[in-house]
């Protein structure tokens, strides 16, 4: 498996058990007990700095050489790619909700649940979608020059949690997920 593939699988991997704790924290606010809005701050922080950022686009230009080579995948990449941008969307606008509980505003429960379900629910169809047909199709289609070129032509950042060095902006969210797991 190319580098990109595995570097975008194992992304995948991070965000899902990223979902999974801001789904445990909307139950908490759900149930009106302590919500930690400053972990689910962190990780939409995250999420919008590394997967908006680095993840998507290296998507995108692996699934524009997709189409390239496979005209059956052209519904599928178009709506990937539609997706994407409706992901940094609402990414950005839970962000802002959570900044603004976190400063003390008053926002109403139901209204941080529904952004934070409707934001978990989407991405996670959108990485199912990925996985099941998107990522098998590249992986068949593109040649290791293919990957190559991806690579190079990326202006990656590094993952600042789950990569080689963790920001210090996201260290305590990694020290939570240390502890997690
Ligand atoms: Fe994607
Ligand atoms: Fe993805």
């Amino acid at each position: 498996m190319s580098t990109i593939m595995e570097q975008l699988k194992t992304d995948h991997g991070n965000i899902s058990h990223l979902l999974a704790t801001l789904e445990e924290q909307m139950r908490v606010v759900h149930d009106e007990e302590n919500a930690d809005f400053e972990l689910m701050h962190d990780i939409m922080m995250y999420m919008t700095h590394y997967p908006d950022h680095t993840h998507h686009p290296m998507e995108d230009l692996v699934f524009k050489k997709l189409k390239h080579y496979d005209d059956s995948a052209e519904d599928v990449v178009t709506r990937l790619e539609r997706e994407h941008a409706g992901i940094a969307e609402k990414g950005q606008r839970f962000r802002e909700m959570l900044r603004h509980v976190v400063d003390g505003a008053l926002v109403e429960r139901d209204v941080l649940e529904n952004t934070g379900r409707e934001y978990i629910a989407f991405l996670r169809s959108h990485m199912e979608i990925e996985d099941s047909d998107a990522f098998p199709r590249a992986e068949k289609a593109l040649s290791p020059a293919d990957w190559e070129d991806v690579a190079s032509s990326i202006k990656a950042r590094t993952d600042p949690i789950f990569g080689p060095v963790i920001a210090d902006e996201f260290r305590s969210l990694y020290d939570y997920i240390q502890r997690e797991s």
